[in-house]
């Protein structure tokens, strides 16, 4: 094995070491799960401090109150939800922002400017589902407000192949790599939202996303 091989075997053992050690938040099938997961998932609970979540809600609410909760997503994967993409912050949620995408990608990755944000009811969820390639690239961050939740990550090759990570209110999560490409991820709506056999309750529940580019323009 060269050196070059050697470090990564070391880099993905110690991944899922980690993984299994932090487990606080992951429960997956099986443990070649967590290998294949290893390093292309994480979960930073209390990311966000109570104020700063405060702040970035205060701030979205007067644009999301515009709209009525939709029951059916155009491509029917999100169920009671409303959404907006946004541009310009105040000065205090750009620092947070900058955070995320300080966490989340390496520097000079090209990113989408538009923030994403989707606010999802009580009994909202969002079925299984992979983001499209054509507008975003290969890794996903989310700042999880207002309400705990279960999100479900399911294998393309084999439905047996699963993983639940816990989000809780307040924590980063970041998909990228496998978990982005090779795994439909879900976010369980209340009546299911169970972590280890324990019951997620569910409440409104307001997710910022910011996503990079995809690497190559696919044609239309
Ligand atoms: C999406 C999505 C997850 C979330 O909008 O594509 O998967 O945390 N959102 O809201
Ligand atoms: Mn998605």
């Amino acid at each position: 094995m060269g050196p070059a091989r050697a470090v990564r075997r070391f880099l993905r053992v110690a991944a899922v070491r980690a993984l299994r050690r932090g487990s606080s938040w992951l429960a997956a099938a099986g443990p070649l799960v967590l290998q294949r997961l290893a390093g292309d998932v994480q979960v930073r609970p209390d990311f966000l401090s109570r104020r700063e979540e405060a702040a970035l809600c205060r701030e979205l609410e007067p644009d999301l109150r515009r709209q009525r909760y939709q029951r059916e997503h155009w491509d029917g994967a999100i169920h009671g939800f409303r959404e907006t993409e946004k541009l310009r912050w105040t000065e205090e949620s750009s620092e947070i922002l900058q955070r995320v995408r300080d966490a989340a990608f390496p520097p000079g990755v090209p990113q989408l400017s538009l923030v994403h944000v989707l606010d999802l009811e009580k009994s909202g969820y969002i079925k299984a589902h992979i983001d499209s390639v054509k507008f975003c690239g290969s890794t996903i961050a989310g700042l999880c407000l207002l309400s705990s939740s279960v999100m479900r990550l399911v294998s393309q090759e084999n439905q047996d192949d699963w993983a639940d990570l816990l989000l809780e209110r307040r924590c980063l999560y970041i998909l990228r790599g496998r978990a982005r490409y090779e795994f439909t991820h879900e976010l369980l709506r209340d009546e299911e939202s169970f972590f280890n056999g324990q019951k997620v309750a569910r409440d409104r529940r307001i997710s910022v996303i910011c996503r990079n580019l995809p690497d190559s323009p696919h044609p239309a």
